[in-house]
């Protein structure tokens, strides 16, 4: 699942390595606006995606800018979450929206309070690894305690899909990958589709 459109109409527990990639259908129109926002999204091999997020001590006009602009970046790469550091902003925020529609959630210092011992496998992509799937297994349910935007305390108690984007989102705070979270034998095979990704995509802006 996580922040790539290639999983969001991917049923839970139906993941399976051998699927092709599955690219959102768009117009033109929605096409160009993908591409321009995953132009913002940073892809594997910078730096940025390994670092530690630092906390946000300030709770201003420019974070909730810095919020703004992420869920509609978000929005406009299909995808179902998004990370600071994805963007190059080391800041502990994400957002996300598991539900097409509905409005986009951001968590700023987000911290898992408690996460269930049921944990499960399911197929994830991410924005920054273009053409990559693999299998994750995280707990089902998590309880996290952040601060919105406007600095106030929330804590939301989340299950299935939601738990799972948001516990993709906060891995990227701390510089983790869904390739750190797999299998070697997974790992190695998403490393050279990734290479090969990366080479093609390069050969298209030559
Ligand atoms: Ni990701």
């Amino acid at each position: 699942m996580s922040d790539a459109i290639e999983t969001e109409e991917h049923e839970p527990g139906t993941g399976a390595e051998d699927e092709p990639r599955r690219e959102p259908q768009l117009d033109p129109e929605q096409a160009a606006r993908r591409e321009a926002a995953l132009r913002h999204v940073r892809v594997f091999g910078d730096p940025a995606l390994k670092t530690v997020a630092r906390p946000v001590e300030r709770f201003d006009d420019e974070l909730r800018a810095e919020v703004e602009r992420m869920g509609r970046l978000m929005i406009d790469a299909y995808g179902i979450g998004l990370a600071a550091t994805q963007l190059g902003v080391l800041h502990r925020v994400l957002v996300y929206r598991v539900e097409l529609d509905s409005p986009v959630a951001a968590l700023v210092n987000p911290e898992i309070e408690w996460s269930s011992d049921e944990r499960e496998p399911l197929e994830e992509g991410c924005l920054s690894l273009p053409g990559v799937l693999v299998d994750v297994e995280r707990p089902v349910h998590v309880r996290v305690r952040a601060r919105d935007p406007g600095g106030e305390e929330v804590v939301v108690e989340a299950s299935g899909l939601e738990a799972r984007v948001i516990q993709h989102e906060l891995d990227h705070l701390d510089g983790v990958l869904i390739l750190d979270r797999t299998s070697r034998g997974e790992r190695k095979e998403a490393l050279r589709a990734l290479r090969e990704r990366l080479e093609a995509d390069e050969r298209a802006v030559a």
